[in-house]
């Protein structure tokens, strides 16, 4: 029996409810405060809450994403080789990375922006910051995709493979713009 995990549930693991409220608060204060300055050119900004804050932030966000790709392992084989394929087995890693997709909600703290060695996050991370954001939601929409198919079709089906495919697309296309090499 392969375990269920509703729309409600979904956005309680990716957190939405959460960015939503945030937003709105963002907004009202947005509109309440005098113009904001201009946004810092790309130079690692400042660490608020000092350099230790800034690397254990960063120590977290690349943990989360040693978890992604530890737990994507398996179905990027599928992928490229065809299998092995078992339905069970498929649906708690979709459901795992679908769960770590949501913590990278808070990865990025601006404090965290301090470069290499502590870092592989570009700079674009936060300078251009709504482009970062709309690769993350596409990356767990498509996360959510791929868990509806794969509980409807309990098999490698063409579907399948598509929506894992754009999920593994999905990787790639956010390393190449906000990841360095
Ligand atoms: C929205 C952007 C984005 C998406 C989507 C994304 N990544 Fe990443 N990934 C990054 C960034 C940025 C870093 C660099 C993090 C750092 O060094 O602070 C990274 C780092 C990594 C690392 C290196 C972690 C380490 O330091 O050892 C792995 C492994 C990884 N990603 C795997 C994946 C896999 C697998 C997927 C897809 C299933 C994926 N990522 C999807 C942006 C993304």
């Amino acid at each position: 029996m392969i375990s269920h995990v509703s729309k409600r549930r979904r956005a309680a693991i990716l957190g939405l409810a959460l960015a939503t409220s945030a937003c709105g608060a963002l907004v009202a204060e947005a509109q309440n405060a005098p113009a904001p300055a201009p946004a810092p050119a790309a130079a690692p900004a400042p660490a608020a809450g000092g350099a230790n804050a800034a690397r254990q932030a960063a120590d977290v966000r690349k943990s989360i994403f040693k978890l992604i790709g530890a737990n994507f392992r398996p179905l990027g084989a599928i992928l490229k080789d065809g299998g092995p394929y078992d339905a069970a087995e498929v649906n708690k890693r979709i459901t795992r990375v679908l769960f770590l997709s949501g913590l990278l909600n808070e990865a990025f703290p601006e404090n965290s922006n301090i470069g290499e060695p502590d870092t592989k996050a570009k700079p674009e991370v936060w300078t251009k910051h709504a482009e970062f954001q709309k690769s993350l939601k596409d990356f767990q929409d498509h996360l959510v995709a791929l868990s509806d198919i794969n509980e409807k079709d309990k098999g490698l089906t063409d579907s399948f493979k598509t929506a894992l495919g754009a999920v593994a697309q999905d990787c790639k296309s956010c390393h190449d713009e906000f990841k360095l090499k």
